[in-house]
């Protein structure tokens, strides 16, 4: 189906007029999110079933290049790069989103791109890769398409723009490109909420979430036994599906409220039945699935216990993963940061964790 966006976006679309000499680089990078109530099930082109809201990181972001050079003959050209080596798995999957695409880039069709692709973070480290990596293909293209001359926009169209492709790549990536926190997906309550982008949340948040860490244990770096495609296409016979849908709405709500008033004790609560639920879905599922570990199971015990008798407002969540997301806000850091090394680390495979917080998005290199 399609919807009026993407035919505004149709209509937006620019061939390269001049193409001889057309040569250029454009660098950016974008973050990865954590999200608060989590995207699990989805349909048509990526269309989640429930909204979600996320949190985005700083540190843990990807940096990509497109270096791209005029030629003759029409179809998508591209070599794929990630640590300064060729990777041809990784850019078939790009080269397919790029001609999925090419009604709304067909520039593509007349340059030669040379993408190169690095993580700040280690690979199976917990975070997803494939919300920052594919944000940042996509900052680069719009940013190329720019280049060529569109007509004017405004910053919220461009952004609303680049979540829209960002999420026909990663459906997690539709919110990266907007700082400190982002909704995805219709919410009845929520006016602006749409299937097809993310939203910004910056200016409906307390300014407490602004200062937001993210401390990851790293119980396991083994990398996850279920893509998430998979996991997404399981919840189409989950018998929980339906009241998951509906509690995800709920919860979505309540948090929206709770961080505009900045109730951490509302944030906690969601927070964490979010995660459980999310995992209570892969073990439902059919074949079911069990990501969490013995390790992570303790872990949670020992930070609700730090929680209940320090009352420094710390919670945990998961991604789809054993690697559990300490979040607390920047008032705690020493004494969180004291109590992750005293009671934690012993439970990390070799001691790791990593130090993260919530930033502002992607930003432009070159
Ligand atoms: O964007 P995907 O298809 O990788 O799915 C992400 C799903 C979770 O990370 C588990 C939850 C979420 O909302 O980010």
């Amino acid at each position: 189906m399609k919807t009026i966006l993407h035919q505004k976006y149709i209509a937006e679309a620019v061939d390269i007029k001049n193409i001889k000499d057309f040569n250029g680089i454009t660098s950016w990078q974008s973050p990865s999110n954590i999200a608060i109530v989590k995207y699990w099930g989805k349909h048509d082109n990526q269309l989640p079933n429930n909204p979600s809201i996320s949190l985005t990181l700083s540190n843990a972001h990807t940096e990509t290049s497109i270096q791209y050079t005029a030629k003759n003959n029409s179809g998508i050209s591209l070599d794929f790069y990630f640590d300064g080596k060729s990777e041809p798995d990784f850019g078939k999957k790009i080269e397919r989103f790029l001609i999925e695409n090419l009604t709304f880039f067909p520039f593509l069709n007349q340059l030669h791109l040379r993408v190169e692709s690095k993580n700040t973070f280690p690979h199976s480290s917990g975070i997803a890769s494939s919300a920052s990596s594919m944000s940042a293909l996509v900052m680069c293209l719009l940013d190329i398409e720019s280049t060529i001359g569109t007509g004017k926009r405004s910053k919220d169209e461009y952004l609303q723009k680049a979540s829209f492709f960002s999420r026909l790549a990663s459906g997690s990536a539709a919110r990266s490109v907007f700082p400190y926190a982002s909704l995805w997906g219709e919410s009845e309550s929520i006016t602006g909420s749409s299937n097809e982008f993310a939203i910004p949340l910056e200016n409906a948040i307390h300014p407490i979430f602004k200062t937001y860490h993210d401390s990851i244990l790293i119980i396991s770096a083994k990398t996850k036994s279920v893509s998430s495609r998979s996991g997404h296409s399981l919840m189409e016979n989950n018998p929980y599906a339906k009241a998951r849908y509906s509690e995800a709405e709920k919860n979505t709500v309540s948090l929206f409220h709770a961080m505009k008033k900045g109730d951490l004790e509302s944030f906690i609560q969601i927070t964490e039945t979010e995660a459980l639920q999310l995992h209570a879905l892969m073990m439902t599922s059919n074949p079911s699935f069990i990501l969490l570990q013995p390790n992570t199971l303790t872990a949670i015990q020992i930070v609700r216990d730090f929680r209940e008798n320090t009352k420094i407002p710390l919670c945990f969540t998961l991604d789809a993963g054993p690697n559990l997301h300490l979040l607390y806000p920047d008032a705690y850091r020493n004494q969180v940061e004291q109590f992750i090394q005293e009671n934690l680390l012993q439970f990390c495979q070799s001691n790791r964790w990593i130090s993260d917080r919530v930033g502002n998005g992607p930003s432009q290199l070159v």
